[in-house]
């Protein structure tokens, strides 16, 4: 098996996805269309395929079925397929394109969080590559095998990037949704302020969102914050955000029980040091100007503002918003 260097395939998988999502998002408007596979993780080498993910609801799945070969896809004949995925390939295109359809919310969702946990590890991007080079000494079978014991492996596994006196804080992957809309649930007092309406599917989905290319080197880092075994709270962050050294928080929340004791602080101050020996330089993120508690609390940490921004819609409310820093 011949393995390509990411650059020399990756930008034209890239190109190819971006017109591929815009052709199948005519045909299925609701379609969540992501670039997954080896193609969409930095570095990773590769045969030089493209994979493609599309996400359609229960009530979508058959219609989506027929949409797709209707853009010239063919079903896969010899790959898994049951009622909530269905593999597709093509190759009417300069790289042969697969495409995965998945029920959302399906177990078939692993291929984002497959993505998402290793565009966040550079270790386990060299691991999988190693594991690659030394596919020229195993048959096709020993190969297959030996990739799907690695998948399962890092599917498997939270990631732990920092640990405070009280929490542990984790990778979370778009396998942990459920989790995290049970959070949100308990923070309805936050989206009811923020929004107008309590939180919903896409609240929590929100923070698994990509960014839109990772070849700028950014990268989406949903943390969960456990206390024992529990989901407690989050932080929304982008790595690499405008530069590699600084790092964008979108959001934290905390569960309200373990609000106003410290903790948030507690939490702020090992992610400084997590995020510092990552190369971070310079933390941003941007506070409702109606949400006084937060700004106490990022003003208390360090921070200070740098720009304010004209109101904007959120839910059914409108808030200004308020940019502050910090540098680290
Ligand atoms: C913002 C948030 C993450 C801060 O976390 P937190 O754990 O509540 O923060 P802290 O406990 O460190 O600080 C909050 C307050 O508790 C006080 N406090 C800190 N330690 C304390 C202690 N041991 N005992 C009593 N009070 C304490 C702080 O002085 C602070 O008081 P203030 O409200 O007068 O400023 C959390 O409150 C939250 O999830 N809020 C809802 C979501 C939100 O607004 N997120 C911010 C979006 S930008």
């Amino acid at each position: 098996m011949k393995f390509l260097e990411a650059e020399s395939y990756q930008p034209l998988a890239r190109e190819i996805f971006g017109q591929l999502r815009s052709l199948i998002q005519q045909t299925l408007p609701a379609a969540r269309v992501e670039h997954i596979g080896s193609s969409s993780i930095q570095g990773a080498i590769s045969k030089g395929d493209l994979d493609l993910f599309v996400g359609v609801e229960a009530e979508e799945f058959q219609g989506a079925i027929a949409a797709i070969e209707s853009l010239g896809f063919r079903t896969k004949a010899e790959s898994f397929r049951n009622e909530t995925l269905c593999p597709f390939e093509s190759d009417a295109y300069p790289l042969p394109v697969g495409l995965q359809l998945v029920m959302n919310r399906s177990e078939f969702e692993c291929f984002l969080g497959f993505r998402d946990r290793m565009n966040a590890d550079a270790d386990l991007r060299s691991e999988y590559n190693q594991l690659k080079a030394r596919a020229s000494n195993l048959n096709e079978d020993e190969y297959r095998s030996a990739k799907s014991n690695f998948i399962e492996s890092v599917l498997s596994r939270r990631p732990v990037l920092f640990k405070t006196a009280r929490f542990t804080a984790q990778l979370l992957s778009v396998a942990d949704l459920a989790l995290v809309i049970q959070l949100n649930n308990t923070c309805s007092d936050f989206f009811l302020f923020q929004n107008g309406v309590p939180p919903g599917e896409g609240d929590a989905r929100e923070i698994f969102e990509q960014v839109p290319s990772a070849s700028t080197g950014v990268i989406k880092l949903p943390i969960g914050i456990f206390s024992s075994e529990r989901l407690v709270g989050v932080l929304d962050v982008l790595r690499g955000y405008r530069t590699n050294s600084e790092w964008y928080i979108g959001f934290m929340l905390l569960a309200p029980s373990f609000r106003g004791q410290g903790l948030g602080t507690e939490i702020h101050n090992e992610f400084v040091r997590y995020a510092r020996s990552a190369g971070a330089h310079r933390f941003l993120l941007a506070v409702l100007e109606a949400n006084e508690a937060a700004r106490r609390f990022w003003l208390r940490l360090g921070y200070s503002k740098i720009k304010d921004y004209p109101p904007r819609q959120f839910g059914n409310r409108l808030h200004g918003l308020a940019e502050y820093e910090m540098n680290l």
